[in-house]
């Protein structure tokens, strides 16, 4: 199993570049399914879940082609309408081939995703925006099996705010016979592209990014290309790690516009921001300011930088309170950040951090992808080495992360 050691106590200065965004990559390669025709993405990030997904379509019958960034998808011919439990179980996203295999085939199987370390996390409202647009669904053997003649447009409104469950039913209704209205639909900006892409492929979208999208189904959605996004999290995850190590650097290719909140607790902290175009810089030259943070869906302050701000925190001036309100569980990083000395209380969905001075490098052993990404943090700024077990978490969602910190001076290397 690999591992990654860090050597704390370096600054953070320089440029890197941020890869495109992996919540909006795996939906989008998923609308794939939704035509015969090829279709074309570009800035597709490599990380394990985009491998999985690849692999996910191609086991259906799914002509993909990779290249670097690029990826070339064409579900002309597809043979299998089914997501099995091994996949599912390595990537929960993969119930994003539910919507599109409905609408375009009539029929899918997907594997009832199992447990998850952060919560346990149902796929309830995905169900049931499908059954609300005519499908018939049975639990099967662990198995969602759904099938519909064609599925037809509905009023959905949904009982609290899923980012994928918004992304199936919306993929879905592109392809139903009527019109489709989601209510309390998520508004994240990844939701925004996907829905971009499907534009580019003929769907009638109005609304993403607002808590209602209607969808007026067609017959048919074309090929198209579409640019994923920059990921929003792996820039908000370098910019605390700098405001936590100190130093200046400059992210290139991102959007400022979509990491508000994010932005003004890194302000709050204690960091020097500016925005130029696509570049975000950060300057830190003094210990953190320790902030509160409460996690929302968008464009509130999203639970996928909960653990990155605890890492902060750990290491600021003062004391701060961390709510998470989205998963039961996420906060299986401060018993982590504890054995580095880290001063944590947690009760409930509350935890309580008392800023210390240094914490110290020990080995410890990532839970889950966010997780991982704010023990990296507390690595980079804890005294000695600091070794990260079970790093295949940080290798599903962060992009060549090693040699990106390493080129912004961080000492961190994979033990293989
Ligand atoms: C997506 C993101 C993930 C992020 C999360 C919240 C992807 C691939 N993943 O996950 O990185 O942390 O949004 O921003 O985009 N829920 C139900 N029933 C459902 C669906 C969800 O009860 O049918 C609950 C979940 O257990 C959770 C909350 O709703 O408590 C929000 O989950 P959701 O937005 O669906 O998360 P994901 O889409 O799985």
């Amino acid at each position: 199993m690999q591992r990654l050691a860090i050597q704390g106590g370096n600054r953070l200065n320089g440029e890197v570049r941020i890869s495109g965004a992996k919540n909006a990559a795996l939906p989008i390669l998923c609308a794939s399914l939704l035509t015969g025709d090829p279709l074309q993405l570009d800035n597709v990030p490599d990380l394990n879940d985009v491998a999985t997904m690849r692999k996910l379509l191609q086991q259906m019958g799914v002509a993909v082609e990779a290249t670097g960034n690029q990826v070339a998808l064409s579900a002309a011919h597809i043979d299998k309408l089914e997501a099995p439990y091994d996949m599912v179980k390595t990537m929960r996203a993969a119930i994003l081939v539910l919507g599109p295999l409905v609408a375009r085939f009539g029929e899918a199987r997907v594997s009832l995703p199992g447990g998850c370390a952060i919560g346990s996390r149902p796929v309830d409202l995905h169900i049931k925006g499908l059954q609300a647009m005519g499908a018939e669904i049975h639990i099967e053997h662990g198995y969602i099996h759904a099938q519909a003649k064609r599925l037809k447009g509905a009023r959905i409104c949904f009982d609290l705010v899923s980012v994928t469950g918004t992304e199936n039913l919306m993929m879905a209704a592109t392809l139903a016979d009527g019109v489709t209205v989601l209510e309390n639909a998520a508004r994240e900006p990844e939701v925004v592209d996907l829905a971009y892409c499907l534009i580019a492929m003929g769907a009638k979208i109005e609304g993403a990014g607002s808590d209602t999208i209607t969808i007026a189904g067609v017959e048919k959605l074309h090929g198209a290309s579409h640019r994923v996004m920059p990921d929003r999290i792996e820039s908000g995850t370098f910019l605390v790690a700098a405001a936590a190590a100190g130093g200046s650097i400059t992210l290139t290719g991102t959007r400022a516009d979509i990491l508000d909140n994010v932005l003004e607790k890194l302000q709050e902290a204690g960091a020097t921001i500016q925005v130029a175009g696509s570049t975000i810089s950060l300057q830190m030259s003094k210990r953190p300011t320790a902030v509160n943070v409460r996690t929302a869906p968008y464009p509130a302050f999203p639970t996928d930088m909960q653990a990155q701000f605890m890492a902060l925190n750990a290491v600021a001036e003062g004391s701060a309170m961390v709510v998470e309100t989205i998963f039961e569980n996420r906060f299986m990083h401060v018993q982590e950040l504890r054995r580095l000395g880290a001063q944590i209380d947690v009760e409930g969905n509350t935890a309580v951090i008392r800023g210390c001075a240094q914490l110290e490098g020990a080995t410890i052993m990532a839970t889950d992808l966010r997780a991982s990404a704010c023990l990296v943090i507390a690595g980079l700024v804890a005294q000695g080495e600091t070794v990260i077990d079970r790093i295949y978490h940080l290798d599903r969602g962060y992009e060549h992360i090693e040699a990106k910190l390493s080129a912004l001076g961080a000492q961190i290397r994979r033990i293989k």
